[in-house]
């Protein structure tokens, strides 16, 4: 095992399920001389250490924060922790990225935003649609005026979770909608002002029970009125019975382009493009092509190009090559890079805990409403 430089931050990678793809990020990122892993798993904790050539680390949250060594600890631990080990890692004097959502109640959110703003520690919320290639590249579509005026938004995340941990069983579906929301936050800039949700099928009892959740709906869908916008994010949120291939995406129409998700997950996306009226006859013209979103790599730190994509990496220290997969439309190195920028610079990142707020707690307030038969539910300012 080779030692690394001291000069860099040290970052601990806490709960090694989706958390393993994180470390050879960290590992690569020049601004990091050292990850720490942290997993009650003894065996799963010992091959990601001897895979990447690290020191094994610790078995949970407590040791890790006695730790003065570490700088930041980066959380995908099971959600029910999220939110008190996030304001348990800035109270140490650390600065988190946690995975969504940043929590599952308002009060938490609140303390969160309290919390980061007392102690001066960094908060990111790792969101990885807002950071893959198909959002970057609507994004800037959007910047420059291809889309017109942006008219409707739909997000989706269906997803069945038989099988997953308990802690998943029965889950709410909204108050995980963040995938599913945000791209339309991030693009206009905005938060939601009020939403209207309802509940979509039956849960069977056994699901209900299991997770201890208060929630009868395998789908939940809600229309989102966004402030100072005229546009609706319709999303739907579907967990559970819902016989349907995994589809996390977005489609975004505006008044001269529109874009629509693979119905595949991965691959083109289906642009369409409006050139204005028939003369002499009805409708538009149309024009529909597919287009594979490019990965623009300028703002990226380059160390870190290869994890956009699939990749075999063999870094110092490590006994022998390891593929690495990518995901989320290549989102993971660009998290990584702003979290760890976020510290070296001495700013806000921006996915702050203000701006996790916006994005998580319109979705706990489509529960309530799909609880409350679609009552309309104003979404507070959390500043
Ligand atoms: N696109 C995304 O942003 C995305 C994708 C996948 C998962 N996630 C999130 O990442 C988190 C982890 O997902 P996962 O699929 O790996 O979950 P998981 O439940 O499969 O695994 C979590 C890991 O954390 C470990 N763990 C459990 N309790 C712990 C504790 N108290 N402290 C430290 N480690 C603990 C487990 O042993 C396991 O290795 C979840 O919150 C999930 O919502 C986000």
């Amino acid at each position: 095992m080779t030692t690394p430089p001291d000069n860099g931050l040290c970052i601990a990678v806490l709960g090694l399920g989706f958390g393993q793809k994180f470390v050879p990020i960290y590992l690569s990122h020049p601004a990091v001389s050292r990850v720490v892993l942290v997993e009650p798993d003894d065996a799963r904790r010992a091959e990601v250490a001897a895979r990447y050539g690290v020191t094994q680390g610790y078995r949970g949250i407590d040791e890790a924060l006695l730790d003065d060594q570490i700088d930041a600890v980066h959380i995908l631990a099971p959600v029910p922790f999220h939110a008190e080990y996030a304001i348990r890692v800035l109270e140490a004097g650390k600065h988190c990225a946690c995975a969504v959502p940043a929590a599952t109640t308002r009060e938490d959110l609140e303390r969160l935003i309290e919390t980061e703003r007392r102690t001066g520690m960094r908060y990111m919320m790792m969101e990885t649609s807002v950071y893959g290639r198909e959002f970057r590249w609507a994004d800037a579509l959007y910047r420059e005026g291809a889309l017109g005026d942006v008219t409707f938004y739909r997000g989706v995340h269906i997803q069945n979770l038989d099988g997953f941990p308990s802690y998943w069983q029965g889950f709410p579906p909204m108050h995980y909608l963040t995938h599913a929301l945000s791209p339309a936050l991030a693009l206009l800039g905005t938060s939601v002002e009020s939403v209207t949700a309802h509940g979509s099928g039956h849960l069977d009892e056994a699901t209900r029970a299991a997770g201890g959740f208060d929630n009868p709906f395998p789908t939940e869908v809600g229309a989102f009125r966004l402030r100072n916008s005229d546009v609706i994010a319709d999303v739907q949120m579907s967990f559970f019975r819902t016989a349907r291939e995994y589809l996390e995406g977005f489609w975004l129409y505006g008044s001269r382009m529109g874009l629509e998700w693979p119905t595949e997950q991965e691959g083109p996306m289906l642009v369409h493009t409006m050139s204005g009226p028939v003369e002499g006859g009805r409708g538009n013209r149309t024009e529909v092509s597919e287009v594979e979103p490019p990965d623009k790599l300028d703002q990226l730190t380059e160390e870190l190009h290869t994890f956009v994509h699939d990749t075999v990496i063999q870094l110092p220290g490590m006994a022998e090559p390891v593929s690495v997969g990518a995901g989320h439309g290549g989102s993971h190195p660009y998290l990584v890079d702003e979290f760890v920028t976020a510290i070296t610079e001495g700013r806000r990142s921006r996915i702050d805990s203000v701006r996790a707020a916006e994005w998580t707690l319109p979705g706990m307030c489509a529960h309530e409403s799909a609880m409350s038969d679609g009552a309309r539910i104003d979404v507070p300012r959390l500043c």
